[in-house]
């Protein structure tokens, strides 16, 4: 493509960088994925080796996208409610790359952002809730897969919680109930296909942290002018960004990509003192992560005590059977066939039914911060 992948500029140098600058781009539409949530501990779907679809053989899926397949979720629905678990909003701060797109609303430039990532954090950083397209849903509303009744906030979370499968509470439908996250085999938000043709009257795209690879969001950027600017700012190439004489490519990680664009405009000083407000938050995902880790202290407190009554009652049993031996030796009473059998069993049946320490470990490997 010949191009540097470092400066803001696009194949024939066309200047991304004073057409913001003079005012020509009042109508921004950026486009987001996965890739602008990974620096804030959330992994992307695709990134061979870190992304979610590579490690998630715990689940026991017939192959990784049937977590988010709704036929398979209707057969299935736990392998979703553990990664539900992992995912769910309020653990994680916004990147200074949200913080860009809420930084180009504060200036009165975005004219819609369509994102396919159902963190919420673009909410969580300011972003105005009329200015977002959640175009694969979010976790921000639930209801039933068959009634499509709206499930109570509060015990959503409590299920996700304790990663337990809600049903449906009106009468006679006993459905399943689901973020509104938009499964394959599902239809895309009305919110979606009503706000397209905004596309069309877009004067800048930016397309970032995003494979390109699910329509039909990767066909969006090629609903732009051929004369609108569109800037990739992702780790590789994505769909045909780069193919229009005034694409501009910044193949960089997000974070560091929107500073480049931000000290180009002069921005960067603005944008960084917005990020840093974001700081305050900090101190309660901190105590989250402590009520995060207390949680995980008392799991394991549990664990330990499974475990030793596990072997208190193998050793009670043990003990029991030798008494009773003992017993039958020594008043010479010959044992009954069945007491003999049924202790045994009995010994088997405790063991069985008491609890079993969990073996799997979460998905620690991918959220290594959890
Ligand atoms: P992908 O995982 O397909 O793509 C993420 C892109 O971001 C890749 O091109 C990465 O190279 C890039 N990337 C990762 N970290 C980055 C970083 N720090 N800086 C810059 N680039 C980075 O994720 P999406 O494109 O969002 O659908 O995936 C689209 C949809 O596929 C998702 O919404 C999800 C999934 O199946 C549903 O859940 C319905």
């Amino acid at each position: 493509m010949g191009q540097d992948p470092s400066t803001p500029q696009g194949a024939n140098k066309f200047d991304v960088t004073k057409f913001i600058k003079e005012g020509k781009a009042r109508r921004i539409v950026v486009l987001t994925g996965a890739g602008i949530s990974t620096s804030a501990g959330i992994p992307d779907f695709r990134s061979p080796g870190t992304g979610l679809y590579a490690n998630l053989a715990r689940l026991n899926l017939p192959y990784a996208e049937a977590v988010f397949d709704i036929s398979y979720f209707r057969r299935n629905p736990l392998p979703f409610y553990t990664l539900a678990h992992e995912l769910y909003p309020g653990k994680y701060r916004p990147t200074i790359t949200h913080y860009f797109i809420r930084l180009l609303s504060d200036k009165g430039l975005l004219f819609k952002l369509f994102t396919q990532n159902i963190d919420c954090l673009e909410r969580e950083a300011g972003v105005p809730d009329h200015k977002i397209v959640e175009a694969h849903g979010s976790f921000a509303r639930q209801s039933c897969i068959d009634c499509k009744t709206a499930f109570p906030e509060d015990l959503m979370k409590k299920a996700i919680q304790r990663k337990e499968v809600p049903y449906c509470k009106t009468l006679q439908c006993n459905g399943l109930v689901k973020p509104e996250i938009v499964f394959f085999g599902e239809q895309l938000p009305a919110e979606f296909i009503k706000n397209l043709s905004l596309l069309a009257d877009a004067d800048l795209c930016i397309v970032m942290g995003t494979s390109l690879s699910v329509h039909p969001f990767a066909s969006l950027p090629s609903l732009c002018s051929m004369s609108v600017p569109r800037i990739l700012i992702n780790l590789e190439l994505a769909g045909d960004i780069g193919s229009r004489p005034n694409d501009v490519l910044l193949l960089d990680d997000c974070d560091a990509g929107v500073r480049k664009l931000a000290t180009a405009l002069g921005w960067l000083e603005e944008l960084e003192a917005l990020w840093e407000s974001s700081k305050p938050k900090v101190k309660e995902m901190d105590q989250k992560k402590k009520m995060r880790s207390e949680d995980e202290e008392l799991g394991a407190k549990v664990d330990d005590l499974t475990r030793e009554l596990d072997a208190t009652l193998k050793i009670s049993n043990e003990h029991t059977s030798r008494v009773r031996s003992q017993l039958t030796k020594d008043s010479n009473i010959e044992k009954p066939k069945s007491l003999h059998d049924g202790s045994e069993d009995e010994s088997r049946k405790v063991q069985d039914e008491s609890p079993q320490p969990e073996t799997s470990g979460g998905l620690k490997h991918v959220f290594p911060h959890i």
